[in-house]
């Protein structure tokens, strides 16, 4: 059993342990606090807190009534320990507590960056190692090598300001377009001409570090692009800046991911978090990735987004590995290292 709280997503899943290591998806509930957060244009974290409070238990139950199995099934709970908002991940690790106490099975708190890349081995099978994990979410942009899911995973970059996910919901704001912000680009930009605007490539200087991202000088520009236009009495062209702020981010990003590979000589690529739907970024990403020879892993969207079934599957690979159980006195860490 996996319990996930850490942003605005309650999550339970499910999965079973194969003797062979696989790991199979059973039960996957997710409920979403989004439409509170929405007239705020950002998550509220004490909306978020109420939420998981008030979604823990029914979406443990529906998860349960999914996988056709009862509490007395479960043998192992992992939940997330961070990082997140610190109210929102308290409300799991105490139900996650609560309930291993109860069963009195062993209790795993785990980190969230990690089972971001350990739920595509639902999809895709067994890891292999090293890989290069692409996190790309509202909350993360990271590069991370993967040597062993269950107890080796090192950050070689991140954003050093926005998270490209925040970039993109801060973007729509400024397009008067719906939060979250990711979704209505993606859409806006079908019908754009992703050369239209020359925005900036972030931190892609000779002097800037190989794999860190920035966002911020983005998101800037397109603002003042848009404010120009609409100074100078401009119908603002919506599918064009959106094509062609979408085509920064994925270029900035499947660039670096790709550099760092080749760098580390990594033939495996995985992109995991809500931006990983992105089309153009999955697009893009396919091809560089084709072109480079590297093998390119991305969850399906359902997956991607915050969920219980990649904190059960890391719980599940920290079972296989043999890795020790948390005490009971563990607790949330906003600020976790990956
Ligand atoms: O992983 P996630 O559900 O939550 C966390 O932030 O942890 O990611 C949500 C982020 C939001 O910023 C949303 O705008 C973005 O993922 N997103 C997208 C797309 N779908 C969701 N960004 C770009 N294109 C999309 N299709
Ligand atoms: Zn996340």
């Amino acid at each position: 059993m996996g319990i996930e709280s850490s942003c605005d997503e309650t999550g339970v899943g499910i999965v079973r342990l194969h003797g062979d290591g696989a790991v199979e998806l059973l039960a996957d509930e997710v409920a979403s606090s989004v439409e509170q957060h929405a007239r705020f244009g950002g998550v509220v974290p004490e909306v978020a807190s109420r939420a998981h409070l008030e979604a823990m238990v029914p979406t443990a139950t529906r998860a349960f009534e999914t996988a056709g199995l009862t509490l007395s099934d479960v043998d192992a709970i992992a939940v997330t320990a961070g990082p997140g908002l610190a109210g929102a991940l308290l409300v799991g690790v105490a139900a996650a507590k609560a309930y291993a106490t109860a069963l009195d099975v062993p209790l795993y708190g785990v980190n969230h960056l990690a089972g971001h890349i350990a739920v595509d081995t639902l999809q895709h099978g067994p890891l292999p190692a090293p890989c290069l994990a692409l996190l790309v979410s509202g909350g993360h942009t990271q590069l991370l090598r993967v040597d062993d899911i269950a107890s080796s995973i090192t950050e070689l970059g991140s954003t050093v300001d926005d998270a490209a996910g925040e970039a993109y919901d801060k973007v729509a704001r400024v397009l008067d377009l719906p939060y979250p912000g990711g979704p209505p680009i993606d859409r806006a930009a079908a019908d754009g001409d992703p050369t239209a605007i020359a925005f900036p490539r972030g931190m892609t200087g000779p002097r800037d570090a190989r794999y860190d991202f920035s966002f911020s000088g983005l998101k800037t520009a397109v603002a003042r692009w848009v404010e120009g236009a609409q100074r100078r009495g401009e119908t603002v062209p919506v599918a064009d800046v959106a094509a062609s702020f979408q085509e920064a981010v994925a270029d900035v990003l499947t660039r670096k991911a790709i550099r760092a590979a080749g760098d580390a000589g990594i033939g495996t690529l995985v992109i995991s978090g809500g931006v990983a739907a992105n089309s153009r970024l999955s697009t893009l990403a396919a091809q560089r990735c084709a072109e480079a020879g590297i093998e390119l892993r991305v969850p399906r969207p359902r997956l991607c987004t915050d969920n219980g079934a990649m904190i059960a599957a890391l719980g599940a690979h920290l079972v296989a590995a043999g890795a020790a159980p948390s005490t009971l006195d563990m607790s949330a860490n906003p600020a976790l290292p990956v």
